[in-house]
């Protein structure tokens, strides 16, 4: 009998025709399944394909007799309790390839909005006189010569460092763990420690996954650190920045800015963040293109066969016991 599968999300199918061949696979017939929807069936089913915002409580895990894998869609799997998978003997996997360079242009792309008041120029200009043309009008600040210190140095952080180079401007970074010297060099990045990073860089950019650790890794306190004309960019996940700090911070021009392509509450943002100027808004779009959503699909599909097959998975978050 085929081993059965159960996608979270409607995608388009091209993307999982490997899967198809062997598998028997079950779509959401809307746009996605709900946590209840899936509660009512996931014990017939041996492997659960996850976008990164469907929540795989333990409920959920419990009720999975038959579940081995679970397939994350995503390079984060805060959505989540790998522990609980481990115990359970099921394997967690995850798509980090594909959404690294994406996920960097979005967090790139978000930075010179912020900082050249593009987004803000663009709005003005749709709206009849809202817009003063003149050389001293909307001034924005250089990317050229600033210091952007990234928080979490892994793949992403490492492609935005990549790129920020290219654009003229320093690299510092924090991580648990330091780069080698050879990785610092290549890089052109140097290790900070996390206080220094906060009151040294222009732009701060989160790139770590969220943990209890991450949770409001910048609040209140960091906010008072950072230099006047600072701005932050979050493309990692909205908790890791505390959401009603920001608001503060933006409203008093405590910084410069903010470029945010996710939030606090997920879909739901503080209202406040609409109203305000200096701060760009996506709807969590870091990896949005056509060619990495096929590629997310791919590579998760591929991470289910290879384990059936008995095969190293592509990406395994967890080691099973033996
Ligand atoms: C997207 O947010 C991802 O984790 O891949």
């Amino acid at each position: 009998m085929k081993k059965k599968v159960l996608v979270t999300y409607k995608m388009p199918i091209e993307g999982y025709a490997e899967l198809l061949k062997d598998f028997d696979v079950t779509f959401s017939k809307g746009q996605s399944f709900t946590e209840e929807e899936v509660m009512e069936v996931i014990q017939d089913y041996d492997a659960l394909l996850s976008m990164f915002d469907f929540k795989v409580t333990n409920a959920l895990i419990d009720k999975a007799k038959r579940l081995k894998i679970v397939s994350n869609y995503a390079v984060g799997y805060d959505n989540v309790d790998v522990n609980y998978c481990t115990e359970k003997g099921i394997q967690v996997t995850n798509t980090p390839d594909p959404v690294t360079q994406p996920t960097a242009d979005q967090a790139l792309g978000l930075i010179i909005a912020v900082l050249r008041n593009i987004a803000l120029c663009d709005r003005k200009l749709r709206t009849p006189g809202a817009l003063k043309w003149g050389l001293l009008e909307n001034l924005g600040l250089s990317i050229y010569g600033k210091t952007l210190g990234i928080i979490g140095m892994g793949r992403i952080g490492k492609a935005l460092a990549l790129r920020a180079r290219v654009c003229g401007m320093n690299i510092v970074y924090n991580n648990r763990k330091k780069l080698s010297k050879e990785e610092e060099e290549y890089y052109h990045a140097t290790w900070l420690p996390f206080d220094e990073l906060i009151t040294t860089s222009d732009c701060i950019s989160l790139n770590a996954p969220l943990t209890p650790d991450t949770f409001h890794i910048i609040g209140e306190r960091e906010f008072g650190m950072m230099k006047k004309n600072a701005m932050v960019v979050n493309t990692a996940r909205g908790p890791l920045i505390d959401e009603k700090a920001l608001v503060a911070a933006l409203q008093n021009k405590r910084i410069w800015g903010a470029g945010l392509d996710v939030f606090e509450g997920g879909e739901v943002l503080s209202p406040e963040l609409l109203t305000l100027d200096n701060v760009v808004l996506n709807p969590h779009t870091g990896t949005q293109t056509f060619e990495v959503r096929h590629e997310m699909s791919v590579i998760a599909s591929q991470n289910i066969i290879n384990f059936f097959d008995g095969k190293e998975p592509v990406f395994r978050v967890n080691q099973l016991g033996k």
